[in-house]
């Protein structure tokens, strides 16, 4: 039986729920991470992502449901280096170790060539810190030598966490840039942030978890709703009926009682509603969509079903003792 598809392998999670104790730390959660495409898992602090990763990695187990990838547990994937990478947070490195002879530990384990350390350490750029003790590395060369062992075995499948955390500006595009075109060499990511700004420009697709349940999956462009437009007049309400008999959406903005929100990306078409109705037109713009707002609304409000507030109801992590 072959190891992974040759074209890339999807990650498919079913009913996936753990408790801690009385504590539902992921509840229910069900999608799919495709091929070829980045996908943002997105969620505030503590809404289940390291854990729902980790199950994944076969690191906790499940209380209910399935994870899988390529059709298999992670349990059941031979030579799992060479499949799946991934970097969680807080990876440990041993800290009198160099970044080097770190890769070059893990590439024997898995009868990985040495000359693929140094080709990562180039790639992900830290080959001037690679003989220094990773004790020593700063936050954002550890995120890189997490990195680099994530990619060892080139693997089909990438499962991130956090990656960003600790890179700064430039980093943070080097990384976007890196995984588009691991992206487009065919690979399966996954890559978690609570922050929707900072995967907004790199994510196809976003699953979003908030308090342990899924909230909300799909391509991201679907999150921006329709093009709307944003038009300030003298008399808004006027301006609205007109542009409704004009068969255009139109509500009052709700932070401007001289600006209308019409559902429609054509300046032109808002201008002429105005002008035959005799309004002047003050301002007239295409609104961005506001994702950070979205991304609110989705994670605000959800409450856990187990336990009065999700602080007070989690116990104190016993990272590790679970297995
Ligand atoms: N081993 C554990 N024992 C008990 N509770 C745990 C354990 N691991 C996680 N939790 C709890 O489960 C919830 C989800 O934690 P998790 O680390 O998965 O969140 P997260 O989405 O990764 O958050 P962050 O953005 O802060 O990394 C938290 O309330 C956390 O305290
Ligand atoms: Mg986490």
């Amino acid at each position: 039986m072959t190891e992974t598809p040759a074209s890339g392998a999807t990650i498919e999670i079913r009913g996936l729920s753990k408790e801690f104790g009385t504590f539902r730390a992921v509840d229910d959660v069900s999608f799919d991470v495709h091929p070829g495409r980045i996908t943002g898992f997105l969620g505030p602090n503590g809404a289940g992502k390291t854990t729902t990763l980790r199950m994944i990695l076969g690191l906790v187990r499940p209380t209910a449901g399935t994870a899988t990838i390529g059709g298999r547990p992670y349990a059941a994937i031979h030579q799992p280096l060479r499949t799946v990478g991934a970097a969680l947070e807080a990876t440990s490195f041993h800290p009198g170790r160099s970044g080097r002879d770190h890769l070059r530990v893990l590439a024997d384990t898995a009868g990985i060539p040495t000359t693929r350390v140094d080709e990562l350490l180039e790639l992900t750029g830290i080959p001037a810190a690679a003989r220094k003790r990773a004790g020593e590395y700063s936050m954002g060369m550890r995120q890189r030598l997490g990195l680099s062992a994530a990619l060892l075995g080139d693997p089909q499948v990438l499962l991130l966490d956090e990656p960003a955390n600790g890179l700064d500006p430039e980093g943070i595009r080097w990384l976007r840039g890196f995984l588009r075109s691991l992206a487009d060499s065919g690979k399966t990511i996954l890559v978690s942030s609570h922050l929707l700004q900072e995967v907004e420009q790199t994510v196809d697709d976003v699953v979003i978890i908030s308090n342990g349940r899924l909230v909300r999956s799909g391509a991201i462009a679907e999150l921006h709703g329709p093009p709307t437009s944003l038009v300030r007049t003298s008399e808004p309400n006027r301006l609205i009926g007109a542009l409704r008999v004009s068969d255009i959406e139109a509500d009052l903005a709700a932070d401007d009682p001289t600006a209308v929100i019409a559902v429609t990306e054509d300046l032109r078409l808002v201008g002429d509603v105005a002008h035959r109705s005799g309004l002047p037109v003050w301002q007239l713009n295409h609104r961005a969509s506001d994702l950070e707002s979205v991304y609110f609304e989705l994670t605000e409000g959800t409450n856990r079903n187990l336990g009065a507030t999700a602080d007070a109801s989690s116990p104190a992590p016993t990272e590790g003792a679970d297995r």
